[in-house]
């Protein structure tokens, strides 16, 4: 079965819904037919400062929000990047591998550390694209189902994955992102031609999937729209209406086309009414499942154990590859 592999940073108390339908929601349906990796990315986390007590809270959070979407640990290796020291030791290995000017290029770098200058962002944060590619490439998988955001990335990975097969010897397989034309790139409410994220400007624009159900809705119903009054997917001209067509097309499975037909003539605020009673739905159970796995801590402790234990076992025979490969002595 074909392997498949994809991260998340445990750097927000909740999952947002652009995570889930540009990615996460991916990783439900592959792990059926691949052999699927998932893992809470706390390495990447610590790139921007974090209170250790909530990285620790909000690494067995994501644990939980993984399972409650769906996520089978019966079928899915589910674990903790720093669980499994050989991406931080393969990371090293491409950061030798990388220009300067390469990583330089990386643009979320630039809007990341946009705000405090340069000079205030860590080496981490530099080099997080790099240990992104140790992270994908240690597992040898075919697909990496992500959001548009993470295209670049996809693209280094697979440079230096040719590169290291041409300068040593072919060690690495090319991985293909996966990336969804309808969700890859769900939009923030409040400023719909920007992406939906945790680093938003205004906490009303993204709804957070451990939300209260009841303020989840409240902001679908004051999502920004336009003053054309037609139901009608367009990004271009109406990013705001074809975002929120987006989200409620890909959580009823109801074409985008078929949905224009059914609000023809109708008003935004019964689009919207109709989405926020969707959503309340969809989160509610979602919400229960989340909260209850978090009151058995030992459960999810023994999740990431096996996890790591079946991560360990493919990230160790590639590092030990790439050691011999790369000329170091066998340890004794
Ligand atoms: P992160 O934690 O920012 O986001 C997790 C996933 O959610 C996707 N995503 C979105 N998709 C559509 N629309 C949006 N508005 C939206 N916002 C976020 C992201 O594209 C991502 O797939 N660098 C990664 C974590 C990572 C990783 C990896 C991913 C570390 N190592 C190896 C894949 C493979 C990140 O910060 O994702």
């Amino acid at each position: 079965r074909p392997r498949v592999l994809s991260g998340i940073q445990p750097t927000s108390d909740s999952f947002h819904f652009g995570n889930y339908l540009g990615a996460t929601r991916q990783w439900v349906d592959l792990q059926r037919d691949h052999q699927p990796f998932f893992f809470i990315a706390d390495l990447h986390a610590i790139t921007v400062e974090q209170d250790p007590k909530v990285l620790r809270e909000r690494t067995l959070r994501a644990a939980a929000q993984l399972i409650a979407m769906g996520i089978d640990p019966a079928r899915s290796a589910i674990f903790v990047q720093s669980h499994v020291p050989e991406h931080a030791q393969l990371a090293w290995v491409f950061n030798c591998l990388t220009g300067f000017g390469e990583a330089r290029r990386m643009t979320q770098f630039k809007d990341k550390s946009a705000k405090g200058g340069e000079g205030a962002a860590s080496v981490g944060l530099f080099t997080y694209p790099i240990l992104q590619a140790a992270d994908i490439l240690l597992y040898r998988p075919h697909y990496v189902p992500v959001g548009e955001d993470q295209r670049q990335h996809l693209e280094l990975t697979r440079d230096l994955a040719q590169r290291f097969n041409s300068r040593y010897k072919k060690t690495f397989r090319l991985p293909e992102p996966y990336i969804l034309k309808a969700t890859g790139k769900i939009a923030d409410l409040q400023d719909p031609t920007s992406k939906m994220s945790k680093s938003a400007s205004s906490p009303s624009g993204i709804i957070e999937m451990l939300d209260d159900p009841k303020v989840s809705a409240k902001k679908i119903r004051s999502a920004v729209t336009d003053s054309e009054a037609v139901v009608r997917f367009d990004p271009e001209t109406k990013p705001g209406v074809s975002n929120l067509l987006t989200i409620y097309s890909a959580l009823t499975g109801e074409s985008v086309q078929a949905l224009e037909e059914q609000y023809a003539g109708r008003m935004y605020g019964d689009l919207k009414k109709d989405l926020a009673e969707i959503v309340v739905g969809f989160v509610t159970p979602f919400r229960d499942r989340t909260l209850e796995l978090l009151d058995d801590q030992s459960y999810l402790t023994q999740v990431l154990a096996q996890g790591a234990a079946t991560a360990r076992e493919v990230a160790e025979a590639t590092l030990r590859d790439v050691y011999q490969r790369v000329g170091f002595v066998a340890p004794p």
